[in-house]
C-alpha cells in the first residue's frame, strides 16, 4: 500500500508578531524542530497524531484541527474521508512554534506526493494557508510560509486578500536563541481579536505604535543582514516593549524575559501570538547556557534550538 511522508520545521517570530496581521513586515525563522505528516489512500478518515506536546496542547487544538485538514482537503480538490494521516516529528506541539503551520505544510507536502497531485512549492503554501485559516480565522500566512520555505524570511501579508510577499533572507543568523515555554496554550484568534477590539477604541495609540515598529521592522533588517548581534538583541527588547504596550504579554513571559535579560542575553521578547506559549532570548555561545539555566530558574521549561533550518520536504 502506497503512503507518502513529507517533514516541516516549526518557526520562530523574530520581528512582528501581531503587526503582521496590518500589513506591516515581519521577520520568522524556521527551527530545526519537525513536525512529520503520513498520508495515504484509505476506505475512511483517521487521524493518529503522536507529536509531542505541552501538556493539553492537542486536547485544545482538536477541533481547529480537524476543521484544519477539511479545508485543505478541500483545497486540494481531495476527499479527506479517504485518507488515513498520521503525526509526528521531534517539533513540541505548543503556541508559539507554529506547530499548527509545520503540521499544515507537512500534510499538503504528503497528500501532493501521495495523490500525484504536482503542486509547486508555492500552491503547497497556500493549501498550507488554507489549513492555518482552520486554526485562527485570519492568519497571517507568516507562519505557513516560514515552514514551508524555511530559512530566515522576510513577510508582508497581501492587502484585502492579494499575494503575500515572501522573501527568503541572506542571514544564516550567526547566533543561538534560547526558548522559553510558559506551558500555557493560547488562543490566537482570541488575542488577534482583542487586539484589534483595542486597536479600534484607542486608534491614536495603536497609530504611534504601528509608527514605531515600521521603523523598528526597517532597522531589524538591516541588523539582520548583517549579523549586528547588539542591534538585533535591542531591536528584539524593544519589540517586546511595544508587544507589552498591546496587551500580548503576560506574568509568566515576563519573567522569563527579565530572567534572561539579567543573565546576559543581548534581547528578549515573546514570539509568536503572546499571552501563555512561547518567548525567545538572543545568546551567545558564551551566554547561551547561562541564559538557558536562568529561565528554568523561573520554573519553566527552556532549551537552546538551531534555527535557519530547511523548510518542507518529501521525505518518502
Ligand atoms: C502567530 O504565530 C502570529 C500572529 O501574528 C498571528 C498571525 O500572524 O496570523 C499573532
Amino acid at each position: 500500500m502506497s503512503v507518502a511522508k513529507a517533514s516541516a520545521p516549526g518557526k520562530l517570530i523574530l520581528f512582528g508578531e501581531h503587526f503582521v496581521v496590518y500589513g506591516m513586515p515581519a521577520i520568522a525563522t524556521a527551527v530545526e524542530g519537525r513536525t512529520s505528516a503520513e498520508v495515504r489512500r484509505a476506505d475512511r478518515y483517521s487521524l493518529v497524531d503522536d507529536r509531542p506536546e505541552t501538556p493539553g496542547y492537542k486536547r485544545e487544538k482538536g477541533g481547529q484541527q480537524a476543521e484544519s485538514i477539511k479545508l485543505m482537503f478541500k483545497a486540494m480538490g481531495l476527499d479527506a474521508s479517504k485518507a488515513s494521516i498520521a503525526l509526528g516529528g521531534d517539533l513540541v506541539a505548543a503556541s508559539g512554534v507554529g506547530a499548527s503551520g509545520a503540521s499544515c505544510a507537512a500534510i499538503a507536502a504528503a497528500a501532493n506526493a501521495e495523490f500525484g497531485l504536482g503542486l509547486s512549492r508555492e500552491e503547497i503554501n497556500d493549501v498550507a494557508y488554507e489549513g492555518e485559516k482552520g486554526y485562527h480565522g485570519t492568519p497571517s500566512g507568516i507562519d505557513n510560509s516560514c515552514s514551508t520555505w524555511g530559512g530566515f524570511i522576510w513577510f508582508k501579508k497581501g492587502d484585502s486578500g492579494g499575494k503575500s510577499e515572501i522573501r527568503p533572507m541572506e542571514s544564516k543568523g550567526r547566533f543561538s536563541i534560547v526558548v522559553g515555554n510558559t506551558g500555557i496554550t493560547s488562543n490566537t484568534t482570541k488575542v488577534v481579536e482583542d487586539v484589534k477590539a483595542q486597536m479600534e477604541r484607542d486608534r491614536a495609540k495603536f497609530d504611534r505604535i504601528f509608527e514605531e515598529y515600521l521603523r523598528m521592522s526597517g532597522e531589524a533588517r538591516t541588523a539582520l543582514d548583517g549579523n549586528d548581534l547588539h542591534g538585533i538583541g535591542r531591536l528584539m527588547n524593544e519589540n517586546h516593549a511595544l508587544l507589552r504596550e498591546i496587551g500580548v504579554s503576560c506574568k509568566e513571559l515576563e519573567e522569563m524575559v527579565e530572567a534572561s535579560i539579567g543573565a546576559g542575553a543581548l534581547g528578549a521578547k515573546l514570539t509568536g501570538t503572546g499571552r501563555g506559549g512561547l518567548m525567545i532570548a538572543l545568546v551567545t555561545d558564551d551566554t547561551k547556557a547561562k541564559v538557558a539555566s536562568a529561565i528554568k530558574g523561573t520554573g519553566f521549561k527552556s532549551e537552546i534550538t538551531g534555527i535557519g533550518a530547511e523548510g518542507v520536504k518529501v521525505i518518502r
